[in-house]
């Protein structure tokens, strides 16, 4: 295993994601960890990750000195490099240009972490600081035209330090240079794969439940479906899964959960359904943020009311992922948005948590989902919103318009799908504004809604740009809309990124 110590950088994910890539298991820790855990731990090699502070802010997080004595082989990045460091005796100053993007970077003979590189390296920076004098012992292994040390090691100590970021696609030889820290330094064997992780995350939820029962919130995303497949692994029966029709799933969805979980996986599942009830509370009320508040308590109560009906259960199972942890913000990354999955549980309810995604990425999860044998439609799922339907349907949710959006969303998925386009598309789904206008259908004239189209590519939803979907297909899309959904005389595609529009209209 290799340890990521997390002093706040962006990549910091990316970096223990970049090792398993390697086949070699990797986590990340808070850097503050203690030096005791740490050596309980057993690491191969420990990586100081990047960080927005300066060495010298007051509050910069430090490592514990005593990381050096363990004689384990560390690698510092970015502020990690300054970092070391400023331990053990370099020096570290402001850089007269922050620095940020592509470098070249002349390599120095006779480096073990950048052996077999050739001498000029692009990698990418992004650091305001940097170190003019390494420490007693290291040797300058590569510059930069702005940094004197953009790479340092001191080979008896088994420490090694880059300026750059070798875990970014931009740094063209990252991963070689990862992969000789992790496999030519540190010695590991590469022997993580997907049905080791299963392995071992079956091991530890078996020896956590014992012979106790685990209640899992199951609502046809990803990452709840992965979650309670691998809790079923583990400890079968023990689990129940609880999965609320709230009716604002797509068409077909609710049964697809039940087919797959209830009948093909032979789990207990127990199938709410609480669409009347969710719909009587969404009555009248046409503010989004409203909306999406009632629609988060309901589920609480709702899920609280059926629980305490069941048996006693001692554990709750969530598909909290790790991004999910560093959205919601650590002690060192900043808050992005909260995310409903952490700490929006009832807090009432008296569980112990078990989280088993939580050291992994959402494409990692989707390779666990296949490993563990659920369809492509549950693992390949696009991005579903918790509040669902209910904000793709603008102002006051009702039935009629519920069954406007379904219907045509189906209509919408099935073109994509035909097109071949699933895929290239991020995310895709038809949209119900609140407004009517006139048409002609038949020589009579209508009075219908307009539907909207949203479709966008994005690599995380935090920025998009909308898909340019062939018009052939647009327009296929479009009357098969019309055609085909009562209600509907008018079809409407939405050509807004993100920002400034949002993905959702709400
Ligand atoms: P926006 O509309 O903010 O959406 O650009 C970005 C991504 O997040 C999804 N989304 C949500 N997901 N709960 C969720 O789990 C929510 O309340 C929620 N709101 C938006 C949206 O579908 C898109 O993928």
């Amino acid at each position: 295993m290799i340890v990521v110590l997390d002093f706040g950088g962006q990549y910091n994910q990316l970096i223990a994601r970049r090792i398993r890539e390697l086949g070699v298991y990797s986590e990340l820790l808070p850097y503050h960890i203690p030096v005791e855990k740490l050596k309980e731990l057993n690491p191969k090699g420990i990586i100081f990750s990047g960080g927005p502070n300066s060495v010298y802010d007051e509050g910069a997080p430090r490592c514990d000195q005593r990381i050096f004595e363990l004689n384990i082989p560390i690698l510092g990045i970015c502020y990690g490099m300054q970092l070391l460091a400023h331990h053990l005796g370099g020096r570290v100053e402001k850089a007269q240009h922050r620095e940020y993007g592509k470098a070249t970077l002349s390599l120095r003979a006779g480096s073990v972490l950048l052996q077999g590189l050739e001498e000029e390296q692009v990698v990418w920076m992004s650091h305001g600081d940097l170190v003019q004098e390494p420490p007693a012992g290291f040797e300058v292994t590569a510059v930069s035209p702005t940094c004197p040390v953009a790479a340092m090691e001191d080979r008896d100590r088994k420490l090694y330090a880059v300026q750059f970021h070798p875990e970014v696609r931009h740094t063209l030889k990252g991963m070689e240079i990862l992969r000789q820290f992790v496999y030519g330094v540190c010695q590991c064997k590469g022997e993580w794969t997907m049905d080791a992780f299963i392995d071992q995350a079956v091991a530890a939820i078996r020896q956590q439940v014992g012979d106790k029962k685990v209640l899992c919130a199951l609502s046809g995303g990803v990452d709840s479906s992965v979650v309670a497949a691998l809790v079923h692994r583990a400890i079968g029966d023990q689990l129940t899964c609880m999965f609320v029709d709230h009716g604002l799933l797509r068409k077909g969805e609710a049964d697809s959960v039940m087919q797959t979980f209830a009948d093909k996986f032979q789990m207990n599942v127990v199938k709410v359904d609480a669409r009347e009830r969710f719909l009587q509370k969404l009555k009248g009320v046409s503010d989004p943020e409203q909306k999406r508040k009632i629609i988060g308590n309901e589920f609480i109560y709702v899920f609280e009311e059926e629980a305490s009906k069941l048996e006693e259960m001692d554990f709750l199972a969530q598909g909290t992922l790790y991004t999910d942890i560093i959205e919601s913000g650590t002690e060192t990354a900043q808050t992005i948005k909260s995310h409903h999955n952490v700490g929006g549980l009832p807090e009432e309810m008296k569980m112990d948590l078990i989280e088993p995604l939580n050291t992994l990425f959402k494409d990692e999860v989707r390779k666990l989902g296949e490993e563990l044998g659920l369809p492509p439609e549950i693992v390949w799922r696009q991005p579903f919103p918790g509040p669902g339907l209910a904000i793709r349907v603008l102002g006051e949710v009702t039935e009629e318009k519920l069954e406007i959006v379904r219907e045509s969303d189906y209509i919408l998925r099935e073109e994509i799908k035909k097109a071949g386009l699933e895929r290239d598309i991020w995310q895709y789904f038809t949209t119900l504004p609140n407004i009517r206008s006139v048409g002609v259908m038949g020589d009579a004239r209508t009075y219908d809604y307009t539907v909207g189209i949203r479709a966008v590519t994005s690599v995380d939803g935090m920025t998009a740009d909308w898909a340019r979907i062939p018009y052939d297909v647009l327009e296929r899309i479009s009357n098969r809309i019309c055609n085909e959904v009562p209600g509907v005389n008018r079809v409407v595609y939405d050509i807004t990124s993100k920002p400034p529009a949002t993905i959702e209209w709400e």
